[in-house]
């Protein structure tokens, strides 16, 4: 399929430097708070599974860029994002409302610590999220380099909601049953929690992690650094107390050139 840019397509406000003009292919709406979009890739865009870039639209002299997790993995035609819609937020009160065949600006260099890359070898392989956070797990997940890498894959998905787990469940289903994914994800493990409504597991994931009942729950041994690894990603205040609760197991902190037991990404916060 082709997505040149049409005369008519073109935006009245100039095209910043660096940027990506990119075509809207899909957009799927979970709750009033959360969406999935996906839109073209450049030929030549190249990025590790789990960095973020930076995204905006052709809509003002200045857009306003927010980074985003790219939640497709990087062998993927397309580029996928999961959004949340903050209220009057200068971008996503206008991102929410894409269609496709819209366009879109994208940074050129994407960038992040939630690379394989930033964490020493290990045999389980632990991905804390809240929210939106799932995003950058949704690439790593579809990436058979995580399976080859590690032997076990634990993604955790807690919401203040039940609806708001759909995009993962979606997905984690979808891989099961991925004629290429599928057959590497057999190691791919599942875990949700919600903390504002009834549902089969119920509480912070921080807390889960501190009474030992999500070990429990999965029948795993207690988070250890000779064998487990971890990547972290959510709101700033799940970020440290997540980060605490992983040094409480005598996990460290790594970066993309100092690799160690776990990384957290801080682009989306403070
Ligand atoms: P809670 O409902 O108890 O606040 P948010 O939308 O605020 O980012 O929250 C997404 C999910 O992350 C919610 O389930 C929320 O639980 C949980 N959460 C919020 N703060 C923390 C934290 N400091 N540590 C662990 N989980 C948190």
């Amino acid at each position: 399929m082709s997505y040149a840019v049409q005369t008519s397509d073109i935006s009245k406000f100039p095209i910043p430097s660096g940027v990506f003009v990119e075509k809207v292919i899909s957009v799927e709406h979970y709750t009033d708070e959360l969406f999935k979009f996906r839109i073209t890739r450049p030929a030549s865009f190249r990025f590790r599974s789990g960095e973020f870039v930076m995204i905006g639209l052709p809509n003002a002299e200045k857009p306003v860029f927010r980074a985003y997790s790219i939640a497709s993995p990087n062998w993927d035609e397309e580029l996928e994002f999961f959004s949340i819609k903050v209220p009057n937020g200068p971008l996503t009160e206008h991102l929410q409302k894409i269609k496709p065949g819209d366009q879109v600006l994208m940074r050129k260099k994407p960038t992040g610590t939630l690379v394989n890359d930033a964490l020493l070898p290990g045999k389980r392989l632990w991905m804390f999220s809240t929210g939106t956070g799932i995003a950058p797990f949704a690439s790593l997940i579809r990436d058979p380099e995580t399976y080859e890498k590690f032997e076990e894959v634990i993604l955790t998905h807690t919401c203040r909601t039940v609806a708001e787990l759909k995009y993962g469940q979606d997905l984690v289903e979808q891989i099961k049953h991925d004629p290429l994914v599928g057959e590497f994800a057999g190691g791919l493990r599942h875990y949700c929690s919600v903390t504002r409504e009834d549902y089969e597991f119920q509480g912070r994931i921080t807390d889960l992690m501190v009474s030992g009942k999500l070990f429990d729950d999965l029948d795993v041994p207690i988070i250890s650094p000779k064998v487990d690894r971890a990547m972290i990603c959510g709101s700033m205040d799940m970020l440290k107390d997540t980060k605490e609760a992983l040094e409480g197991f005598g996990l460290n902190e790594g970066a993309n050139n100092r690799p160690d037991t776990f990384v957290v990404e801080r682009a989306f916060v403070g």
